[in-house]
């Protein structure tokens, strides 16, 4: 195949989206034409998702700040207008966001931001290359796209391992229809946080991909030993983080939500991490999950739930009378993100506070089952397609089929699917660590009967099959939400044919 013709011939599309009805890629030799994020498939497809003629207009500044984490701790990171998390965006569903991104960033660093989770127009997914070209340093890129299905969302950038900045926000779309009966809500960002206090994420990488081999085990800044998780299969994690924040602060010195007893408030728990699954339990609480990836559930009660990186969880809790410790435990990394629920007197927990419903049923993803409006009504497949997990932490090859991604030329081994198909995608872990598998663009449903999502974690050893249907033509990251295992290569992209 000659993917340099191809490529240049999408990126030429690029610059006029909209103006152009460039409806494929032509390709040369035996490789199959792609659907190319600009041309009139994805219009198409926008077209017929409609929406509300409401628009949100927002700006949204990458640059370099300083920021207040609590407890006298401040860190030189990157952020979204100054303050991570950045502020939160809502829609109601069907509305058109319109954002304006500048990029602020010091130096080459060329951004972009990923709307994670939202199925939208695949050339405002924000994966440069391949869905836009990267925003410079000095220069703007404007996203526009309806968001036409409710739930908790977040944004980040789709750039090296930006991810692990502060450069993160919620996403909530509502729904107009509300169908849940509840008196608040709280939105709660987990995050790993190393930027400005060890290192910078860029170091970490550099750290990681050396290796373990040759590596003198004690001559490491960032690389983990030891984090061992029974809820995960073994190993828990690769990076040291100095902290684990809650709505971007240290547990000394805690977000604090105050409601009143006997209210009934929904949380949307938003896992923004880069190599931290979180055990979260609210001390005094049991908690009845409603949705996940903002896709309704059949509603299960628990003492405390796993969220892995990419993965939202919302739950309904009925407030009792005091103060409550939310702890977001590290999994398998013994250590912990804090806020505090105040609905009455009492003294504060102190910040290393474990809960003892941590210690009780943890809900997973596999004891959830897709509520009866969303749940996919076979699961017959027209097209199974093997996602080999490969690779391990001696030689930091993360790779999908054993074949690391190339951000520079995407459309190599590439997963080919078809419009209109029933898609089943087998992800065979065959390494000795759990992942958290993204795909853009699509809601996928774990077997049979599980729930709908867009981020599954699957464990070391074991194979998990996902069904989705393909309604959304472009070309579609699929990969490890472990920002350090994406980067590395355990990335792919799931391509429409034309
Ligand atoms: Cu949170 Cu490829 O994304
Ligand atoms: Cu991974």
């Amino acid at each position: 195949m000659n993917s340099i013709n191809r490529r240049s011939i999408l990126l030429a599309g690029l610059g006029a989206a909209g103006a152009g009805a460039l409806a494929a890629c032509t390709t040369s030799g035996s490789a199959p034409a792609l659907v190319s994020p600009p041309g009139s498939a994805v219009a198409a497809t926008e077209k017929r998702r409609g929406g509300t003629a409401r628009q949100h207009k927002i700006a949204l500044t990458a640059a370099p700040a300083r920021i207040d984490l609590g407890g006298g701790v401040k860190a030189n990171t990157w952020a979204f207008d100054g303050r991570t998390p950045g502020k939160g965006i809502r829609l109601s569903a069907g509305d058109t966001l319109v954002a304006e991104l500048a990029n602020q960033l010091p130096g080459k660093a060329t951004t972009s931001i990923h709307w994670h989770g939202i199925a939208l127009r695949n050339d405002m997914d924000g994966v440069p290359p391949a869905t836009q070209t990267a925003v410079r340093p000095g220069s703007t890129f404007t996203y526009r796209f309806v968001a036409d299905a409710p739930g908790t969302y977040f944004f980040h950038p789709h750039v090296g391992v930006q991810l692990d900045r502060g450069l993160y926000a919620p996403l909530i779309v509502e729904d107009p229809r509300e169908p849940l009966a509840y008196d608040d809500e709280w939105v709660v960002v987990l995050d790993d946080w190393v930027d400005g206090v060890t290192g910078t994420p860029d170091e970490v990488f550099a750290e990681l991909t050396r290796g373990m081999g040759g590596m003198d085990m004690g001559d490491n800044t960032f690389m983990l030993m030891g984090a061992k998780s029974d809820l995960l299969g073994g190993d828990a994690g690769d990076v040291k983080y100095p902290y684990h924040l809650v709505n971007g602060r240290v547990p000394d010195d805690p977000e604090v939500y105050t409601g009143k007893p006997g209210r009934k408030v929904r949380l949307r728990i938003i896992n923004a991490g880069s190599d931290t699954a979180y055990r979260v339990a609210l001390s005094g609480h049991k908690m009845t999950v409603t949705h996940t990836d903002g896709f309704p559930v059949r509603h299960r009660q628990t003492d405390a739930l796993l969220i892995g990186m990419g993965e939202r969880y919302d739950v309904l809790v009925t407030l009792a009378d005091g103060v409550f410790p939310l702890v977001a435990l590290a999994e398998g990394k013994n250590t912990s993100g804090l806020a505090l629920v105040r609905t009455g007197s009492g003294r504060a927990p102190t910040a290393a506070v474990r809960p003892r419903e941590l210690n009780g049923t943890v809900m997973t993803a596999s004891g959830l089952r897709a509520a009866g409006d969303v749940r996919l009504e076979s699961v017959a497949a027209d097209v199974t397609h093997r996602i080999e997990l490969t690779g391990g932490m001696m030689h930091y090859n993360w790779a999908i089929n054993g074949k690391p991604f190339d951000m520079a030329d995407p459309e190599a081994n590439a997963i080919l699917v078809e419009e209109g198909r029933r898609v089943r995608l087998d992800f065979v872990n065959t390494t000795a660590m759990w992942h958290p598998m993204h795909l853009h663009g699509h809601t996928f449903q774990l077997g049979r009967s599980g729930p709908r999502k867009d981020t599954a974690i699957v464990l070391p050893k074991k194979t998990l099959s996902v069904f989705f249907d393909a309604d959304n033509p472009g070309q579609w990251m699929l990969h490890c939400h472990n920002a350090y295992h994406g980067e590395a290569g355990m990335m792919t992209d799931v391509a429409y044919q034309a």
